[in-house]
């Protein structure tokens, strides 16, 4: 089988993280923080070393400022909902995917007011209309997502993260498609609040995430529980990241981030992009010679991730999916990506795309196949 559905959830994963896995259920598997023996102790140690090496990939001073979460889409309701009260005004885009959109649209209804920046047709955000939608009045944030999961366009996080700031506003980054590929820093980036899955280029399983939480921000948790810590206290401990991780945490879930950590900090998070960026070059060259094959997005692979979208000539995207499944064993995404707006900003809007996306172990000759299988599936009416 040929996986081109990292932007979903990468696979396959770094043997390391199975192993791990496996090791932290034989060895490790206490509660952590909850009590005082060894099985206790070591899932604590296994928890905690997995935040630092979090902390050390985003040049997170402080490693308690990370706190856990079940995907990306948990860490930005976090976010969401523990920052914005009724009379706030949040800036952001129109390429947002549904786990930034359906909160939005959720907090409107109760009365936080949303402004939409559009991007242009190839996902690009212009900062003029961002700058122009910050004058319009008081904002408390602005969320963007650091790279469209539909045709990988990235967004100009710095620039977008000093308008916030000038403005007196927060900035949220919702990294779903990027970390694990692009560098992060949330310092250097001006970034508030950063809400990244595990699962995805960070190589983790599924049930894994977080979010950063910085000095400047406090959230009010969206659940209160147990925490291992001030236990005779009523109130949810203040300090983070207690604050916000009421319950046992997914424990087995984070040792195995913690050794797709350890992967990606030996292969170097720059050779990844590098090898990223010259998959999506030879995949966009050989689509672009597909006649009645349309690319959507900046077509250039130095201002996008490894997501690419196409249209087909007389296919719809959920047939092309699913021959280039059935006929070829390539797994491929169609439809709408969980992200509507993206697509009425792209024109693809209710069809949607087929897309693609490579991962860090996806080779040339997978992306051989995928142009040759499409390239087939071209010359062939449904
Ligand atoms: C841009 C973007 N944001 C948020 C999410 C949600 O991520 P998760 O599935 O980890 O909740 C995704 C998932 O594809 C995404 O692409």
């Amino acid at each position: 089988m040929i996986y081109l559905d990292n932007a979903a959830t990468s696979f396959p994963k770094p043997p390391a993280v199975a192993e791990s896995i496996v090791d932290f259920l034989e060895h490790s598997a206490g509660n952590p923080g909850r009590s005082g023996h060894a099985l206790a102790i070591a899932a604590q140690a296994v928890v905690a070393a997995t935040r630092s090496q979090l902390a050390a990939l985003f040049g997170v001073p402080d490693p308690a400022r990370i706190v856990f979460a079940l995907n990306a889409t948990d860490a930005l309701n976090t976010a969401l909902w523990g920052l914005l009260r009724p009379g706030d005004r949040v800036v952001t885009t129109s390429i947002e995917h549904n786990a930034v959109a359906r909160p939005l649209h959720a907090m409107a209804e109760r009365g936080i007011e949303v402004t939409r920046v559009a991007c242009a047709a190839d996902g690009t955000l212009n900062l003029d209309d961002l700058d122009r939608a910050l004058r319009s009045g008081p904002v408390r944030l602005v969320a963007m997502c650091h790279a469209s999961n539909v045709c990988g366009t990235i967004l100009p996080v710095r620039e977008a993260a000093q308008r916030a700031h000038e403005h007196g506003a927060l900035f949220l980054l919702d990294a779903a498609q990027t970390a694990g590929v692009l560098l992060i820093d949330v310092i250097e980036m001006g970034i508030d609040l950063l809400a990244f899955p595990g699962h995805k280029a960070l190589l983790g399983p599924t049930g894994t995430g977080g979010l950063y939480v910085g000095p400047s921000v406090r959230l009010t948790p969206m659940r209160q529980g147990g925490t291992g810590t001030r236990s005779a206290e009523e109130q949810q401990p203040d300090e983070l990241p207690e604050a916000l991780e009421a319950g046992t945490p997914n424990t087995v879930g984070i040792a195995g981030l913690g050794a797709a950590l350890g992967y990606l900090q030996q292969r170097g998070q720059p050779a990844i992009r590098a090898h990223e960026v010259a998959l999506t070059t030879r995949l966009i060259d050989g689509l672009m010679d597909i006649p009645g094959l349309r690319i959507h997005g900046t077509g250039d692979p130095a201002r996008q991730v490894a997501t690419v979208s196409v249209s087909l000539e007389g296919w719809e995207p959920v047939d092309v999916a699913a021959a280039l499944d059935s006929s070829f064993g390539i797994a491929v995404r169609s439809g709408l990506h969980c992200a509507p707006l993206a697509h009425r900003t792209l024109g693809t809007f209710p069809r949607g795309t087929v897309r693609l996306s490579p991962g860090c172990f996806t080779t040339d000759d997978d992306v051989d196949q995928a142009l040759a299988a499409l390239r087939k599936l071209a010359r062939t009416a449904a």
